[in-house]
């Protein structure tokens, strides 16, 4: 059968749910790229997001579910994590926490924690509402690959693989969510910077909030997904300034929109450098130099003191740059 793309019509969206709740895939919309999802308590349905997306088993899914009183139903909450939950959610944070046993182990890859979050995105929302099961879902593009933010991006990558994808146009954050560790709420630790900074986290939490960096995360067996190379085109990538007029078979990619000239290879990731903005076309920029035939792809980099998104941005940069 071949893959269908819904529009979020009420009965659309009531037949998705059923679906789900049938433990069938289906491709959703969240705020920050889309996810591949299916019912969080279904140990078969589970499996089956591993195999669509061609994920190793030891890389654990994120749970998404409506609110608090949801998670709390899956995960021993602490009051860190409360604080947190009440300021960010519905919101693209992501908490990790011990898990309780309702959570069946495929979805955690055997770790006693689970990664969850309240989505804001208003057709998850009434997903969640309408299959009244929580959603585990990773990102709906094929492992390694760069995320989808579109409906189309999902097609293009897994469109053989599923059957259902709800289209809700374009994500509106476009990079991942933040994952924040409180296993140990004393040592609160961002495993993948996202839309909600580390200041931000600092502020409710009023302690430091410790970051993994990449090279840690390699060796460490808590972050399986974060290994150093993923969100990667199949183009290499590098870092660098690109030239104003590079070769024909360079894609340069710049932050803002240069002046003047225009060309098949060149392209921006921004009217006038908004971090919003380059978050938000990153991934389909990539996408497309991507498609494009190119021997390489050259990123012009962002200033370390950016700022904001520019730790997520920065971060996906690198990783997308990393050789294998
Ligand atoms: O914004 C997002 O987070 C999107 C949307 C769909 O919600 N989801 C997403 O999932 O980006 P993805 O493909 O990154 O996969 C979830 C990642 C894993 O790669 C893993 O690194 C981390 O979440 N993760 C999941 N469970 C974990 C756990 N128990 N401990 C540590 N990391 C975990
Ligand atoms: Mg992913």
């Amino acid at each position: 059968m071949p893959v269908r793309v819904y529009s979020p019509t009420p009965p659309n969206l009531r037949r998705l749910a059923v679906a789900l709740r049938h433990g069938e895939l289906v491709a959703i919309p969240t705020e920050t790229v889309y996810g591949l999802a299916a019912n969080a308590l279904d140990a078969r349905a589970c499996r089956a997001i591993f195999r669509a997306k061609g994920r190793p088993a030891n890389d654990p899914l994120i749970v998404h579910v409506l609110d608090l009183a949801h998670a709390e139903k899956l995960a021993e909450f602490n009051a860190e994590a409360r604080k947190l939950a009440r300021q960010f959610w519905p919101g693209p944070l992501t908490l990790v926490l011990p898990k309780k046993p309702s959570v069946p182990g495929i979805v955690t890859s055997g770790s006693p924690t689970v990664a969850i979050r309240a989505p804001a995105h208003p057709l998850a929302r009434r997903l969640l509402r309408l299959a009244g099961i929580p959603l585990a879902a990773p990102s709906a593009n094929l492992f390694g690959y760069i995320s989808p933010t579109t409906a189309d991006h999902v097609v293009a990558g897994l469109g053989r693989r599923i059957l259902h994808v709800l289209d809700g146009g374009t994500c509106q954050i476009g990079v991942e969510s933040t994952i924040v560790d409180l296993t140990d709420p004393a040592k609160p630790r961002i495993l993948r910077p996202g839309a909600i900074t580390a200041g931000q986290l600092q502020k409710v939490l009023g302690v430091p909030v410790g970051r993994l960096t990449r090279r840690k995360a390699a060796a460490d067996p808590l972050a399986p997904g974060m290994m150093a190379r993923h969100y990667s085109p199949r183009t290499p990538l590098v870092l660098r300034e690109p030239v104003a007029k590079p070769a024909r078979k360079i894609a340069a990619v710049f932050l803002r929109k240069p002046a003047g000239q225009t060309a098949p290879n060149i392209f921006w990731l921004s009217r006038r450098g908004a971090l919003a903005e380059v978050a938000r076309n990153l991934y389909g920029v990539l996408r497309q130099a991507d498609a494009s035939g190119f021997a390489q792809i050259q990123v012009e980099p962002l200033p370390a003191d950016a700022g904001g998104l520019a730790a997520a941005i920065n971060d996906r940069l690198h990783r997308a740059a990393a050789k294998v």
